[in-house]
């Protein structure tokens, strides 16, 4: 089986590259690289001994979708390709609407030319908003994201909805992942943000790492156990591993399924702050600030669909994130050379 996988040398979607060449599937990968670096696909390449294709390009080029379709005898396509910094969606909107909306939209019609129906693709837990009860389910309404980057996700889920109800040749699973974190436990791939990180982990890393003076914690006047946002932290490799459940189920089946990807477990910023000095033996020096613009208060997943539908569950816990985040970064204090 051959997966297109566009966006494979990022954060996610190298660490679900990896895990598709473990499984024994082929990959090609296609990514414009507007936010990563090609190293990460041939550290996949070396951690799972096996070779996969690059192609350098975006998937708003329908040419080279085309040419990406008929070289490879593509099964499904797993699509992590997009832009994801909520900032900047702020300020520049149509660049976001264009590379997420419009980009998921010229992939489809390849796709179908191609004749290719699977899809799995990468969805957020900022499609719920904030609706006022935790756990979310994927029975909640969506669409009251705060921000274009969530409502290009918002829009794609509509989009990809709408298609598998009209053509059911269509299997679409929409992944609504909720806070990525940590990283391969070899140390060789993980998260590498261009500039200023505006995560907290990654923020966190470079307060250890002595690249940045504190962390600012935004908000400790929230309603939650200690004042500050609490989120459910899900490792990235067990995010991975949900993708190739995923792809499986859709294999034999039609239609969109949505599945929300987390632990079940909230943890506040202090908590988090605190996990990770025990892990790394840094101290983090941080400051309280206002909250952040757009913050929800907290935010925590009921992935029970998943585990029931796909067996699928998280096994790794806030230590091991902690750990591997911190090795990733000790080895790769300037990411990706
Ligand atoms: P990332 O930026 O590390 O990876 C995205 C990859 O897509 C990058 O390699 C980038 O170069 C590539 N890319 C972007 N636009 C492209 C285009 N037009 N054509 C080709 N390649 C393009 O981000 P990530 O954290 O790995 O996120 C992957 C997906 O998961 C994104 O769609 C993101 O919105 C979604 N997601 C991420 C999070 C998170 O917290 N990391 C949470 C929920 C959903
Ligand atoms: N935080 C700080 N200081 C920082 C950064 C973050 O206190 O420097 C706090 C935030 O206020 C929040 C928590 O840490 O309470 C987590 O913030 P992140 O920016 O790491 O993550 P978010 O929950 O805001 O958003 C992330 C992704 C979104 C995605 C969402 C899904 O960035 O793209 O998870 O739940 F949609």
């Amino acid at each position: 089986m051959k997966i297109l996988v566009t966006g494979g040398a990022g954060y996610i979607g190298s660490h679900t590259t990896l895990a598709l060449l473990e499984a024994g599937l082929d990959v090609v990968v296609l990514d414009n690289l507007c936010n990563s670096s090609p190293v990460s696909l041939s550290r996949v390449e070396e951690l799972a001994a096996r070779a996969l294709t690059f192609v350098e390009g975006d998937i708003n080029d329908r040419a080279l979708l085309d040419r990406v379709f008929a070289d490879h005898s593509i099964d499904a396509v797993m699509h992590f390709a997009g832009l994801k910094a909520v900032g900047e969606s702020v300020a520049e909107p149509l660049l976001y609407y264009r590379n997420n909306v419009a980009g998921t939209l010229t992939l489809c019609e390849a796709m179908a030319v191609a004749n290719v129906f699977k899809l799995v693709f990468s969805s957020s837990a900022t499609v719920y908003g904030e609706p006022g009860e935790m756990p979310l389910h994927e029975q909640l309404p969506t669409g009251s994201a705060t921000n274009p980057y969530g409502q290009s996700k918002v829009m794609v889920e509509r989009c990809l909805s709408d298609l598998g109800a009209a053509d059911p040749r269509w299997s679409i699973a929409l992944l609504r992942y909720f806070n990525p974190i940590g990283a391969h436990s070899s140390g060789l791939i993980g998260e590498n943000p261009n500039g200023l990180p505006n995560n907290l982990l990654p923020y966190i890393s470079q307060v250890a790492a002595g690249k940045l003076a504190e962390l600012a914690v935004y908000g400790n006047d929230y309603q939650t156990v200690d004042g500050t946002g609490v989120r459910d932290y899900i490792h990235v490799v067990d995010l991975a591993d949900g993708h190739l459940k995923a792809l499986h189920a859709i294999e034999a089946a039609t239609g969109v399924a949505v599945w929300n990807l987390g632990t079940g477990v909230g943890y506040s910023v202090l908590q988090i702050i605190e996990a990770f000095e025990k892990a790394s033996g840094c101290k983090i020096p941080y400051r309280l600030a206002a909250r952040r613009p757009g913050d929800t208060a907290e935010c925590w997943a009921d992935s029970g669909k998943a585990n029931r539908e796909l067996g699928w569950q998280a096994t790794r816990g806030l230590a091991d994130m902690m750990t591997d985040t911190w090795r990733w970064t000790r080895q790769n204090p300037t990411g990706y050379p």
